[in-house]
This record gives structure tokens, sequence and C-alpha cells, in this order.
């Protein structure tokens, strides 16, 4: 039997192309290369263009090729690159904290910045254990979150997250002091009948439930992302919620940490995604919007009382990254936010926002094979179903997900399609979230390119599934 190793399969696919020395995610194919990006669009090394109608994975927010972004890397690389947080600030780092937190939004007082999402959610899950040590309270060792939650690829963060395909391989070495419960999850989960309050009860019963198993006393904090991302598709929880999660913790005096790693710096059209939840986070992290990908930078956001437990306790934060508060992704994020700010590119949000639902709702409201489309702001998904009136998935083993993805690279398209869309393991959804600088025309070319994605790859599965049943059956 022949072994497949990465080259074999190059040399199978494209036997001039060269090797690749990269662990790509996967081995058995490599990505496109891309060579440029300007605004909406990035331009492949040969030449082909396609709008980027996801940002990447919610990342892009001002565009690509940016000036005034470049400009400012330039000018702070030249100016000083790098000088460690244990002697030193910088003003980029300064400036930045300043931007986000001088209004104290919520209660936040102080930012910590670091390189990426997973390492916001490790720094968040230690801030608020130290939170507690500091206060005496020693016994809370545990934290709750939600299934199909997704918050970082670090182990800490991945044993946090409830994710169960990303979690499976790594389970036995994965961190015990975490447990799930049922995310806010409407569409598949509000039981038919059920009244949004009722539903919110239930939910709010569970996760009082789950502190009572645990031993109130004994939990640091539950997590939740306002807007669930990568994981299902964009899925905001019913009115009431987050409200009545926010009592649970209080009830316990244990922390609410919002993960708004994807969902947050305007995405949303709001600031904050919790401002539209009527609460507030005692630990929010930030993430892809910060920097805009200019830069790897994310950040939480911490509120008053968790840093004064500190300041009157040992004083410092037991914690730290050599490149934390790097100051050329400060100064990217610094003018990124200065952009969001100036050009008002939040009204865009919601105005594009809005723009995007109505289409998406008219070309796919009645499509035999879309049973969901949600999200706020510039953070929309479809949900693909086999049946729409039973909300039945398709068969996960025909990944119809990555099918849809690469239909739409070859309509010239970017989406953030994923799988396990309901409960880790099956669904399928397309994530749709393009820069906040996004206008009509673009809406429109981006909904006309993505139906006509997922109508080529559902007919192809169609034309393989007749195929199957027609064939002889293997003797
Ligand atoms: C909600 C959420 N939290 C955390 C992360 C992890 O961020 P990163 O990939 O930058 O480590 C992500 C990434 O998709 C995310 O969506």
């Amino acid at each position: 039997m022949e072994v497949m190793t990465a080259n074999s399969l190059r040399d199978r696919k494209d036997p001039g192309a060269p090797v690749s020395h990269m662990l790509h995610r996967t081995i058995s194919s490599q990505p496109e290369i891309v060579v440029s990006g300007d605004g909406l669009t990035l331009t492949l090394a040969d030449g082909r263009q396609i709008i980027d109608a996801s940002g990447g994975a919610a990342v892009a927010c001002v565009g690509h090729g940016n000036r005034r972004v470049a400009d400012a890397i330039a000018a702070q690389v030249q100016k000083l690159a790098y000088a460690h947080t244990g002697l030193f600030t910088t003003e980029p780092a300064e400036a930045l904290a300043n931007l986000l937190l001088h209004d104290e939004p919520g209660g936040l007082s102080h930012a910590f910045f670091v390189s990426s999402g997973s390492e916001a959610v490790e720094s968040a899950l230690k801030l608020a254990r130290q939170y507690f040590v500091e206060k005496g309270e020693p016994r809370r060792t545990r934290f709750i979150a939600r299934h199909q939650s997704y918050h970082g690829n670090t182990l800490g963060a991945l044993a946090l997250g409830g994710h169960l395909a990303r979690r499976a391989p790594y389970e036995p070495i994965l961190g015990t002091a975490f447990s799930h419960v049922s995310p806010c999850f409407a569409y598949h989960y509000q039981a038919s009948g059920e009244s949004d309050q009722q539903y919110v009860e239930r939910l709010a019963r569970e996760l009082d439930d789950e502190f009572r198993r645990l031993g109130p006393d004994t939990v640091i904090a539950f997590c939740a992302e306002p807007v669930v991302g990568a994981t299902s598709g964009c899925v905001a929880a019913v009115p009431g919620y987050f409200k009545a999660v926010r009592e649970v913790c209080d009830r316990y005096g244990a922390l609410l940490i919002l993960d708004e790693i994807m969902c947050g710096t305007g995405r949303t059209g709001t600031m904050h995604a919790w401002e539209q939840e009527g609460v507030t986070p005692d630990i929010e992290t930030l993430g892809k919007g910060l920097g805009g990908g200019y830069q790897a930078i994310a950040g939480m956001l911490i509120s008053r009382r968790v840093v004064d437990a500190l300041a009157s306790g040992s004083g410092a934060f037991m914690h730290g990254h050599t490149y934390q508060a790097h100051p050329v992704a400060c100064a990217a994020a610094l003018e990124i936010q200065r952009i969001i700010q100036e050009e008002d590119l939040l009204s865009n949000v919601r105005a594009m926002g809005r723009l995007l639902d109505e289409q998406l709702r008219e070309r796919f409201g009645a499509h035999p094979h879309i049973g969901d489309i949600r999200g706020r702001g510039l953070f929309m998904a479809l949900e693909l179903v086999e049946d729409r009136d039973r909300k039945q998935p398709f068969d996960p083993r025909l990944a119809l997900h990555e099918r849809v993805k690469y239909r739409a690279l070859e309509c010239g398209l970017g989406v953030y399609p994923s799988g396990g869309t309901i409960d880790g393991k099956v669904g399928d959804h397309v994530l749709i979230a393009p820069p906040y600088i996004v206008g009509p025309d673009d809406i429109e070319m981006i909904v006309d390119r993505l139906a006509l994605a997922i109508d080529t790859a559902l007919e192809e599965e169609t034309a393989k599934s007749s195929l199957r049943s027609e064939s002889p059956a293997p003797r």
C-alpha cells in the first residue's frame, strides 16, 4: 500500500509545485498564496481577486492596505520597536488603553494587552483566579462555560471552551477545573411553545444548579461569548439571558467573563457586544477587531473592583508575556480604533448590517437548504440544513461547509464556513463578517456570489448522492 506523505500528495496534485516547508492547517492540500490586499479585495499570486467577505475570521475591520495604519506601524518601528514591560511602558500602549477606557465603559478601568485571543483568555482565567486568592477565597478553583463555545486553542482556553471536536484529541491533557452548561441557542434548543422568558429561566436554573453542584463558593467565574462566533455561527442570546446569568454570578459572588474576541470592538454594531445585553462584565476579552489583522494583538479589559483587589493585596498581576503590550502592535491598534471613531464606522456597521440581513433574507429566506439566518451587525451566518422543516443537518461526512468554502473561493469570495454547528459534531454554517468599510454594492456582490457558491456546492452533493444511489451495490 502506498504511504501518503505531504509531498506525495503535492506531487500528485501539481508535480511542478515547489515543496512547502510550512505546516499548513491541512497537510494534504496547500492553501492559495495571497500576495496583497486593498480595501475588501485580496489578490492571489496568480492574479485572481477575492472579496474578503469575512475579514478572514472576523478580523479585518478597516479593510486591507490601510495607509494610515501602515504609516503608524512604520513610524512606531522607527521610533521604538520594543521595550520590556517589566521596566517600561510605552506611549502607544498607554494611548490605546486610554482610548478604550478613558470613560470607564461599564466600570472597566484597566487594559492588559497580549498577542492572541488565546493568550487573552489565559490571562483572564489567571487574573480571575488571582482576584479570589487576593480576596482570601482560595477555595474558588472552578470555571463554568458553555457547550459549543470557543475560547482559544491553548490548553487552558481549550479546556474552558465547550467545542467537542476541537477538544477531543486533547481531552486527556485538559485541565479539570472547567465544566459546561447549555448554550443559549434558540434555533436548536428553545423548545417549541417555550417563550423567551421560559427559555431564559430554564437556562438560568441550569447554571444555578451547576453552581450548586460544584459548591457555589468554589466557582471563580462563568464565561461566555455574547454572540457565539466560529463554533455555532453568530448566535446571539435571547433577550434577558445575559441579565439572568449575571444575576446567578452575583448571587454566588462569582465573576462574569465575556469573551468578545470575535464579536467585540464594533463587529455587532456597538463597541462592546455586551452593550446590547444590558449587563457589564468583570473581565472582557477582545482581539480580532482590535488590531484588524495589521498586528497580532488581543487583550482584556478589567473592572476596577478586580484591579483594586490586586492593588490592595499583592500589588501585582502574577502573569506576563515577553511581547505583552508590544508597542508596534499597540500603535497599529490605536490607529485602527481612531479610524473607527473618526470615520464613524460603527454607523456603517449598523447600516450595512441591516442591508446584509435584508439581502440574505431576501435571497435565502425561502431557500430549501438554509434553515436559519442570524447574527448582529456585520456578524451574520447562514445555517445549512438538509431538511428545513425538521432542522435536520446534512451528514457531517459530506463536510458541506468545506465544499461551500472552496466553491466560494472559485466565485471570488472569501467566507468563513464551519461544521459541528449544532453540537460540535453535526451541522454546517457559513459566517459572513466583512470589514466595517463595506458598501451597498459590495453587499450585493457578496450575497450574489455566496448564493452561487452554496447552490453549486449543493448541486454537486445532490449529483454525487444520486450517482451513489444509481451505482450497483458492491458485491
Ligand atoms: C471567542 C473567541 N475566543 C478566543 C479565540 C482565540 O483567539 P486566537 O485565535 O487569537 O488565539 C477566538 C478565535 O477565534 C474566538 O473566536
